[in-house]
């Protein structure tokens, strides 16, 4: 039986500097048959939210797919936090390579899309997050019984044992907007966390960028254009050697592939109020001497390992050797 998905995304594939990698975890749904995809919504994060929906329109119609997108509106759910992540929303020198399109009046809303369709579809929905949770939050608010629609989120977020990695304590999808996360984290729908402390055993190398750009068909020329740069002006060290991360593919591939990792049970929440650490994701395993006596009940299951083998064949299975062949 398939996963009927709506995934919601912060696709910077088409936008040069931004984190490409979003598109290919999309490319990784796209191509997988064990899911359904209901919808893409788009959210601001790795790049300002009319970019993202321009990045995943034009990745929809390169695959020849009908799947519709719909966009957030700019900006965090907190206004207070809006001022503070303005910034997100604007970057107006990066080079866009997709064409910039202007949303239909049905393409508007993602969070009414998402509230819609879970309950049309009642117990029967994942959603598979891979940007910052800001429409899914404001979907709670649009349908407050949302929680009891949806049947699970899978969602690359946050750092479960590990620094963060846009600042210490944090990861970029719940930095980018800790409110939409703690809301999201407490809303009583079963989750999977995918963290850094997974993401980061991942990598898309060099040499299979350079086997992508190899190939002369326009999408393969298109995806080289994008990641390159982000090889390039990637501060760390470690990703100009050996490659970026697959964080949302890993996500992707986890919602449908569970088995690829070890999760534990947690109590997760989110910092909201620290001075150096607002978007620090607090994993409570029970094993804390507090945690021992309160034992909280667990809201998440976290993966904290996975078989890297076998997740890099299915991503070469189904994204790389499908792009070497086109
Ligand atoms: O922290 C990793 C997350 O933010 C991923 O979703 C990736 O797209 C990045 O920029
Ligand atoms: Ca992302």
């Amino acid at each position: 039986m398939t996963r009927k998905i709506i995934i919601d995304t912060d696709p910077a594939m088409g936008t040069k500097g931004g984190d490409p990698e979003d598109c290919f975890a999309i490319m990784l749904a796209m191509n997988s048959p064990e899911l359904e995809i209901l919808g893409i919504t788009t959210v601001q994060g790795n790049v300002p939210v009319e970019r993202g929906f321009s990045n995943a329109k034009y990745l929809v119609k390169e695959f020849d797919k009908d799947i519709p997108v719909h966009t957030g509106a700019p900006g965090a759910y907190d206004l207070e936090r809006n001022e503070k992540r303005k910034w997100l929303g604007e970057r107006k020198e990066m080079e866009q390579l997709t064409p910039m399109l202007k949303p239909e009046e049905d393409e508007l809303s993602a969070p009414s899309f998402i509230a819609e369709t879970c309950v049309e579809h009642s117990g029967d929905i994942e959603l598979v997050t891979i940007g910052p949770l800001t429409n899914v939050a404001k979907a709670l608010d649009e349908e407050p019984d949302l929680s009891k629609h949806i049947k699970k989120i899978t969602m690359m977020a946050g750092a479960a044992k590990v620094p963060g990695n846009v600042t210490p304590a944090a990861e970029f999808n719940v930095w980018a907007d800790p409110e939409s996360a703690s809301k999201v984290f407490g809303a009583g729908i079963d989750f999977t966390l995918v963290p850094l402390d997974v993401c980061h055993k991942t990598r898309f190398s060099r040499d299979q960028l350079k086997s992508i750009g190899e190939n002369p068909h326009p999408f393969c020329q298109f995806v080289n254009e994008s990641v390159e740069p982000w090889l390039k002006i990637n501060p760390n060290h470690n990703i100009i050697d050996q490659g970026l991360h697959l964080y949302d593919s890993l996500a992707m591939a986890l919602c449908f592939a569970p088995e690829l990792a070890e999760f534990k049970k947690a109590y997760v929440t989110v910092e909201t109020k620290g001075q150096y650490t607002d978007g620090e994701t607090v994993c409570e395993f029970n094993e804390s001497i507090m945690g021992q006596i309160f034992k909280p009940k667990h809201n998440a299951e976290v993966a904290l390992d996975i078989d890297v083998e076998g997740f890099n064949k299915l991503f070469e299975e189904r994204v790389l050797n499908y792009l070497i062949n086109l």
